[in-house]
């Protein structure tokens, strides 16, 4: 069993590009890099760049999306996790994503890092006003059911939304 490691929550950084280029790499590697979409190539290109649009992010409001703040999770300097947090849902999140997402570095997984970006991200999605959160999980997902639920998400539905796909939890934290 592996030590749980600490982790603080810090805003994009310039700080983190190698360690972060090398998380995405491993993330490449396992055919997910679904968050970062068509960024992968500005984070290699253009690392500054890469960070200011993260950081714009919090602000950006179009038809499909909503403002969102993306955390990084770094231990020693090195980057091992991602959160973000939506400050409001659309239709879209409503089905899938929800408020807050996350992914660990596949090889600093099983350390503790996801319940811990979890359980700290929590009161910066109340600052910024929300009261509850929605997050979506797979039904297969037992790892990402384990952190939300140890967070104290509270499961209100699950729903079957394609063929062939998982079915989807949805999960709820209500800030009392
Ligand atoms: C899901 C994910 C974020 C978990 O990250 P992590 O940093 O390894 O999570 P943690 O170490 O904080 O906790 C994982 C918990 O799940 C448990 N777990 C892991 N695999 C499990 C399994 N197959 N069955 C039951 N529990 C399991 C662990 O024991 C741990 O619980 P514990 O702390 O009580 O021992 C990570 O696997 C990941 O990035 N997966 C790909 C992306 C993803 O699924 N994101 C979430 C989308 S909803």
């Amino acid at each position: 069993m592996n030590p749980r490691m600490k982790i603080q929550l810090v805003p994009p950084t310039e700080r983190c590009r190698e360690s972060f280029l090398c998380g995405l790499r491993e993330f490449q590697h396992e055919g997910l890099p679904w968050w970062i979409g068509g960024d992968l190539e500005t984070a290699e290109q253009d690392f500054a760049a890469f960070v200011k649009m993260k950081l714009a992010d919090a602000r950006l409001r179009t038809g499909t999306h909503v403002p969102k703040t993306h955390l990084w999770a770094v231990t020693e300097g090195k980057f091992v996790g991602r959160i973000s947090i939506h400050h409001e849902l659309n239709d879209a999140l409503r089905v899938n994503g929800g408020h807050i997402g996350y992914d660990t570095v596949p090889s600093f997984r099983g350390r503790g890092v996801a319940s811990e970006m979890l359980r700290q991200a929590l009161p910066l999605a109340r600052g910024l006003g929300l009261t509850e959160v929605l997050i979506t999980c797979d039904d297969t997902n037992p790892a990402s059911i384990r952190v939300i639920e140890k967070n104290g998400g509270l499961l209100r539905e699950t729903k079957a939304l394609r063929p062939n796909r998982p079915p989807k939890r949805y999960y709820w934290i209500i800030f009392s």
